[in-house]
């Protein structure tokens, strides 16, 4: 029988509509459905929101400028800087979100204590996300607190501070500002003839209002991997993924492969002290963290990352049973992972714009060319959508696949093969800015 639509019955409807989003989104409902607030919308943020929602999740995204990646695949966003702590606290209000889950590091971090005290979950913690946001206050909680081996290092707010530091450490040594990521401001120092400008070049380089650097001894390493840890809530134990063998130059990740060649122990040594640093800093959900080999096979710890990594963007290619922003959502919504496993070996390799492009019309000329990469099996390719491409930005990612057991080395060579195809610019191309 039907029903004539009448004023009432559209009324009722409303309700319940309304209703319905009211249970959506309360914080009290005891359902899995989450109003999800993401600080930060680059490429690993939108891998984090697409799996979200193949999960029926609702995500925010923000970040300081329109379109970023994220966003073309979330709910709603909000453009502001995250920098700024009224606009970070009025957007939290206005959306009253379940989650936060911050995917970059400038953030003004110490708001988050704040909203985790309103009850809000803060990934992985409000805490995590503010030691690892300076370098001085996980280094110290690394090396001081924990005992993990680092490479020696001093922290420096003036030149003087910075000359006598160097002195101690002695030459090679690597300078960056305690706030900065992606190899901003980074530099190595060969001799006392480079201290002036590498010390110039880090406080610049430095973001927010922290001024001041940090001098590490020069690990001349044989390679360098990163660790995904999962940390889960309820109790549950700390999950390691199989390591990742990555290249960075210019600070910047450009090609990573799973899984990493390593002995045993070496590979024991790398999870204890990862879970020892991602339990000190508690909260559930993925960390990247990041060590280096010596050639004489010594585990280092570098830094760690609370959220997905980037050189972690080969799980994308099926690596592992479910890619790291997979193991993120299910850490940060409390869901069991019943195992991690490797399932192909796999590698990656960064794509680089050649130019510079920031109108639509501009936008066109950069000229993707999927056919040559995609001519070959067990080959994608991810292209983040940003909206503005600058000489050097990493504007996609080409994943190679094989068996497991399969020569690793060999597709590593395939996937910067064919990631130099896609935009013309080899993944180790060097940009002058
Ligand atoms: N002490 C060091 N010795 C040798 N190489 C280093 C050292 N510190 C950093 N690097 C190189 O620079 C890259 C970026 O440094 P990292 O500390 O991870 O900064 P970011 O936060 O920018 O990723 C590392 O992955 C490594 O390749
Ligand atoms: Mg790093």
């Amino acid at each position: 029988m039907s029903h004539p639509v009448t004023t009432r019955s559209i009324t009722k409807r409303c309700i319940t509509i309304a209703n319905l989003s009211a249970v959506r989104f309360g914080r009290t409902a005891p359902m899995l459905m989450k109003k999800i607030l993401l600080l930060g919308s680059g490429e690993l943020g939108k891998e984090f929101v697409i799996a979200a929602m193949r999960a029926g999740q609702y995500v925010i995204a923000c970040d300081r400028y329109d379109n970023a990646p994220a966003m073309q695949v979330a709910d709603e966003r909000e453009v502001f800087s995250m920098l700024d702590g009224d606009a970070l606290e009025a957007v939290v209000k206005k959306h009253q979100p379940d989650i936060i889950v911050p995917e970059i590091e400038a953030i003004r971090t110490e708001r988050l204590f704040k909203f985790e005290e309103q009850g809000i979950q803060v990934v992985p913690s409000a805490r995590a996300v503010n030691f690892t946001m300076n370098r001085r206050a996980i280094r110290d909680l690394a090396a001081k607190e924990l005992g993990l081996r680092t490479a020696k290092y001093f922290y420096a707010k003036t030149f003087d501070e910075f000359k006598a530091a160097a002195a101690e450490i002695g030459f090679p040594c690597v300078v960056k500002p305690l706030m900065s990521s992606s190899g901003h401001g980074q530099s190595y120092v060969h001799n006392a003839g480079e201290l002036e400008t590498a010390f110039k070049e880090a406080m610049e380089g430095s973001r927010g209002d922290v001024k001041e650097v940090i001098i590490e001894e020069f690990i001349d390493f044989d390679s360098e991997f990163t660790l995904l840890t999962v940390t889960q809530q309820h109790g549950w134990p700390t999950l390691f993924c199989p390591p990742i063998g990555h290249v960075q130059k210019a600070g910047d990740y450009r090609e990573s492969w799973q899984p990493y060649k390593i002995s045993e122990e070496a590979l024991k040594q790398a999870q204890t002290m990862a879970d020892k640093v991602t339990k000190a800093l508690t909260g559930a959900g993925i960390w990247g963290v990041e060590f280096f080999l010596t050639k004489q096979g010594e585990v280092i710890f570098s830094e760690l990352s609370p959220r997905p990594h980037d050189t972690g963007m080969v799980t994308l290619g099926h690596t592992i049973n479910l890619s790291e922003f997979e193991l993120h959502l299910r850490a940060v919504l409390g869901l069991p992972i019943a195992g991690i496993h490797l399932e192909h070996a796999g590698a990656s390799a960064v794509i680089l714009s050649p130019k510079e492009a920031s109108t639509p019309v501009d936008r066109s000329l950069l000229d993707y060319n999927f056919v040559d990469a995609l001519k070959e099996d067990r080959t994608r390719i991810r292209i983040f959508g940003k909206p503005e491409a600058h000489k050097g930005r990493r504007m996609g990612v080409v994943l190679c696949y094989g068996e497991v057991g399969d020569d690793v080395d060999a597709l590593r060579d395939k996937a910067k093969r064919l990631a130099t195809t896609v935009l013309g610019t080899d993944p180790y191309t060097k940009f002058e800015h």
